[in-house]
């Protein structure tokens, strides 16, 4: 029988722990906590194991990225800040060799020149930003559609 391929790994780097005190016009308001379960709630509705991570080394965030072909089959990467100039994760991320899907909650694109760039951009199969929350849930959606995985039959 062929093994079901639905985790996804949800990494999320620099600052996010403390999101609920970040700008709230920018980023929402919300907790990491709180993203975290509406991410969850959405993974399992489409038929996806999610599993998270946060950290504010950028080292620990390139260890996790070199354990995730065993932990997961897909990832969404929100590196925050590292995004824009972390070869080191650029690297990391490529070496995963997984479908992986780039999400931001603000518009990088519309905020200041440096966040415009993304290094990890040649690497993923999806950018999103500027949708808030809801982005991940289309990154769900995109990794969910490369899996082959469909929604469990409703009860
Ligand atoms: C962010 C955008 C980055 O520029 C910023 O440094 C973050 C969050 C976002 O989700 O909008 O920390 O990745």
């Amino acid at each position: 029988m062929a093994t079901v391929k639905n985790r996804v790994a949800v990494l999320h780097g620099v600052n996010f722990d403390v999101l609920e005190r970040r700008d709230a016009s920018i980023y929402g308001g919300l907790s990491l906590a709180q993203l975290e379960a509406e991410i969850s709630a959405w993974a399992h509705e489409l038929g996806l194991e999610p599993i998270f991570f946060q950290t504010n080394s950028e080292g620990e965030f390139c260890e996790y990225l070199h354990r995730s072909p065993e932990l997961a089959d897909s990832v969404i990467v929100n590196a925050g800040a590292w995004t824009h100039y972390s070869r080191a994760i650029a690297d990391a991320l490529e070496l995963t060799r997984l479908p992986a899907i780039e999400v931001h909650l603000s518009d990088v694109d519309a905020r200041e020149e440096f966040r415009r760039n993304s290094v990890i951009r040649d690497l993923v199969i999806g950018r999103i930003y500027r949708k808030g929350v809801d982005g991940y849930r289309e990154g769900l959606e995109l990794l969910a559609e490369k899996l082959g995985v469909t929604p469990p039959a409703a009860a």
